[in-house]
């Protein structure tokens, strides 16, 4: 995956396209008539042009209108706004994004409580303060609605071993438990046999996000396989860790999950995606974790959908 720099029309978060998450998101609204929608280090901003070809395809001259907003670290030529039909797109470089909230201030965009759908693909990992960005960018979201999907990325906790390899161990149940302690509902997801991690999270309320830690110090780590070789943070836990719902087979059936068809080993949950191709879902300790109603909602919208064998 080296290398990777936005040149992909959709991430697939957790295996949902990301033009089907948005057009339920905004099913999911019918009396909203602006959306917005945000690409969190955006690359070569290919995101935001081919979400902003299917807003205008699917969703042109029915009243709606959106702003679609890519940001990135590298300078843009000029800033860029482009009046695209229903579509106002931005493409914002030089953008700091450990200062996300104070740089859209700067540039006249008002996002807190207004951001539909973010999502932070390989981005998360590069940055100075993962953890204190993500809080930033939870609280952009739209309350009891705004989705934000996003990749692992590495933190640690007072005491741990700071080895590179038990880091990367602890990508799912820290950022897993991250998100539990925000309180709000979230789905933490483990890539096909990687050690990558994919996360949605949906805003419960307008309420700040809460984050149980504080600072203790930073690690210069020399090299963590595919993140950020910039160091990481430490923190000091002021809650114990909570528990964290692992979900089970029986969760999956009881989510009329005959859409997909599932079995399980001694090790391991076994789904058919729609290419028929067979994939690991999960190892026991990695099992889909987190509130059932992401989990649901990705379901009952189709988005894993396949044909019946
Ligand atoms: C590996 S690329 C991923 C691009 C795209 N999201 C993808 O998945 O293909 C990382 C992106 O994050 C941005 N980025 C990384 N750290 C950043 C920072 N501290 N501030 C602003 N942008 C940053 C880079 O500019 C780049 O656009």
């Amino acid at each position: 995956m080296s290398g990777r720099n936005g040149e992909l029309p959709a991430y697939e978060i957790c295996e949902c396209h990301d033009l089907l998450v948005i057009k339920g998101i905004i099913e999911d609204s019918p009396a909203q008539r602006n959306f917005t929608f945000l690409d969190v280090g955006a690359g070569k901003y290919t995101w935001g042009r081919s979400v902003s070809e299917y807003l205008n395809q699917e969703f042109g001259g029915k009243g709606l209108t959106f702003r679609v907003i890519g940001v990135r670290g590298e300078q843009n030529p000029e800033t860029t706004i482009i009046e695209d039909g229903c579509v106002t797109r931005f493409e914002l470089g030089a953008f700091k994004i450990e200062e996300i909230s104070s740089e859209f201030t700067k540039c006249e965009l008002t996002l807190k409580d207004e951001v539909d759908g973010a999502w932070a693909s390989w981005t998360m990992r590069h940055l100075q303060d993962s953890v204190g960005t993500l809080k930033q960018i939870v609280e952009l979201l739209r309350p009891g609605k705004g989705m934000l999907s996003f990749d692992g990325f590495v933190y640690a906790l007072e005491g741990d071993d700071l080895s590179p390899s038990s880091l990367v161990k602890n990508i799912f149940p820290y950022i897993s438990e991250l998100l539990q302690d925000t309180g709000n509902e979230f789905l933490a997801f483990p890539v096909l046999q990687t050690d990558n991690y994919h996360f949605i999270l949906k805003r419960k309320s307008s309420e700040p996000c809460k984050i149980p830690f504080s600072y203790e110090r930073r690690e210069t780590i020399i090299e963590i396989p595919s993140h950020s070789s910039e160091g990481i943070i430490v923190f000091k836990r002021q809650t114990p860790r909570p528990d964290v719902y692992k979900m089970t087979l029986d969760d999956f059936n009881s989510l009329n999950f005959n859409m997909v068809k599932l079995a399980k080993t001694e090790n391991f949950y076994y789904f058919y995606n729609h290419q028929g191709d067979r994939r690991i879902l999960c190892f026991p300790d990695t099992a889909p974790s987190g509130s059932l109603s992401i989990l649901k909602w990705i379901i009952d919208k189709g988005f894993w959908k396949i044909s019946n064998e």
